[in-house]
């Protein structure tokens, strides 16, 4: 006896080799992107946004920028994106994500969590404060927005997907990392026991390396990664659009992949 849920029909479109790849799935869906107005964010609102999602884009401080990226993004994709403004760490915050959302009219069907500090402190140095901080930033915020947002993609009848952005520290250890990367190896880890909590939402982490956009164009620009490219660990730095389209895979509302860390860093933890 065929099991109940054979879908005979699906069977017989694969034995005549046709399949199902759907295109532009995010065109109408709501999804927030919390630090959307940065320098990996921003990328990932342009990507979302050309495909006509609806999206609240959060951002902890920089008004003007923020007022810029929705200009920007209305010029160039007549796609108007609601603002959010405050730190993630507030409850009030959090609260003002999930009234923009239900502002929108349709469910929440997805949820980038951007924001993050590199947290830069030399080992000699480190104290209590450093490493509360960066606990708090990279780690607590992150985490709250991400347990708020799931339990709203849960309460929906289509479910959804969360994206977490960590590093590649947090996944292979570099020197001076400790206060940056710890707590976002924690994130990490949070994301899969979030994948435990519930049924209908997906999540999965984004880990970037070495990217010309955002908290690490400074030391880019400086050379800090020349020798990286010089002895060919990698092609070339990593784009602010490399993060984006890793974070819309995950974004897909068919995607069946949960639980996982995809590292975009064109092989630099692999080939260092
Ligand atoms: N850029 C890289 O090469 C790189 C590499 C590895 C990992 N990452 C990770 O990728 C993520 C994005 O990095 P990025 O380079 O795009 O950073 P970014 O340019 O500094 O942008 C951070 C964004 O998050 C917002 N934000 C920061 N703290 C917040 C808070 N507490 N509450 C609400 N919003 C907050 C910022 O808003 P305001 O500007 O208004 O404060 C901004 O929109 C981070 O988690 C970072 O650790 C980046």
């Amino acid at each position: 006896m065929a099991s109940k849920y054979w879908d005979g029909q699906l069977a017989a479109h694969y034995r005549d080799f046709r399949y199902a790849f759907p295109e532009r799935t995010l065109a109408g869906r709501v999804i927030v992107v919390a630090g959307g107005t940065g320098g990996l964010g921003a990328a990932t609102v342009a990507l979302l946004a050309r495909e006509g999602a609806r999206l609240v884009v959060g951002y902890r401080i920089n008004r003007q920028r923020a007022q810029e990226l929705a200009r920007a993004i209305e010029e160039q994709f007549q796609n108007k994106i609601t603002l959010v403004e405050g730190d993630i760490s507030s409850p009030a915050v959090r609260q003002a994500y999930q009234d923009a959302v239900a502002s929108l009219g349709a469910p929440l069907q997805g949820a980038a969590i951007f924001p993050g500090d590199p947290a830069r402190a030399k080992l000699e140095s480190l104290d209590r404060d450093a490493l509360v901080a960066s606990l708090e930033a990279n780690y607590v915020g992150p985490v709250l927005l991400a347990r708020d947002l799931g339990a709203v993609i849960e309460q929906g009848d289509a479910g959804g997907g969360l994206v977490l952005l960590a590093t590649m520290q947090a996944v292979a250890p570099f020197e001076s990392s400790l206060n940056y990367a710890a707590p976002k190896a924690a994130l990490v880890h949070a994301a899969r026991i979030l994948v435990r909590q519930w049924r209908r939402v997906r999540v999965n982490v984004v880990a970037p390396g070495a990217t010309v956009a955002g908290m690490a164009e400074a030391s880019v620009s400086a050379g800090k990664y020349d020798s990286f490219v010089e002895n060919r660990t990698i092609p070339r730095f990593g784009r602010p659009e490399d993060v984006a389209r890793a974070v819309r895979f995950f974004l897909e509302p068919d995607n069946y992949i949960t639980g996982q860390v995809l590292v975009v860093d064109g092989g630099l933890t692999l080939r260092r």
